[in-house]
């Protein structure tokens, strides 16, 4: 059987541009382990719907669901933007709508990282409009000095700077979403978002 392959990477180079670690595989698990039982502890008596945000939250979904020692559902929907990330007002599209019905129910949406808040902004809307009993959102990662939008983001993994991150789901032109931890890329000056579509 081949072995796991041992991370965090001293770098990650993408063309010209280096990534180096920011967040370990076993900071994150233990980061969620924590996250886990405080909704265990927010959550008693309800069955939550967990709403994972396509595509970037699959990964921390997965593990967070397992840290809640609760009964809960999940779904998933999935998101788009366009523009130029440097403008912070791309528009926001619907991909894949959700199929389960929250009409009443306690909702928990699931977020990667929340940047500027437009897409937050945006499921807050939508998701006020479905009638839920509640709705709180996680997000493993904020860019505090990024936002943009007042948006509440009820519980954080980590804040982090306002640099690009792959890995742990997140993508850099669809990729590197299968690395076990967190990356940031090296040099501050060369940050550009690529123009492509955003999950
Ligand atoms: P916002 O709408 O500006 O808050 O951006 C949120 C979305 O942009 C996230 O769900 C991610 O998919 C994507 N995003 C923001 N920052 C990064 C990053 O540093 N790396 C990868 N994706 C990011
Ligand atoms: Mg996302």
């Amino acid at each position: 059987m081949p072995e796991l392959k041992k991370e965090p990477k001293e770098k990650v180079t993408v063309g010209d541009e280096v990534f180096i670690p920011l967040l370990t595989e076993d900071q994150i698990q233990k980061r969620i382990a924590e996250l886990g039982e405080e909704i265990r502890k927010d959550y008693q008596g309800s069955v939550p719907v967990f709403i994972g945000v396509l595509n970037g939250s699959f990964i921390f979904m997965s593990d967070l669901i397992k840290c809640v020692e609760l009964d809960c559902e999940i779904d998933f929907f999935k998101l788009s933007s366009y523009g130029d990330e440097k403008l912070s007002s791309g528009k926001v599209k619907m991909l894949k709508e959700l199929n389960c019905d929250v009409d009443g129910r306690d909702i928990i949406i699931v977020e990667d990282i929340v940047d500027s808040g437009l897409s937050i902004k945006y499921i807050e809307e939508l998701f006020d409009e479905k009638n839920p009993k509640s709705m709180k959102v996680i997000s493993l990662l904020v860019k505090p000095e990024s936002l943009k939008y007042n948006v509440k983001i009820d519980y954080i993994g980590f804040n982090i700077p306002s640099q690009f991150v792959i890995g742990y789901g997140l993508d850099y032109s669809q990729k590197y979403r299968n690395l076990r931890s967190i990356y940031v890329l090296r040099d501050e000056t060369s940050i550009e978002r690529p123009l492509q579509t955003k999950e």
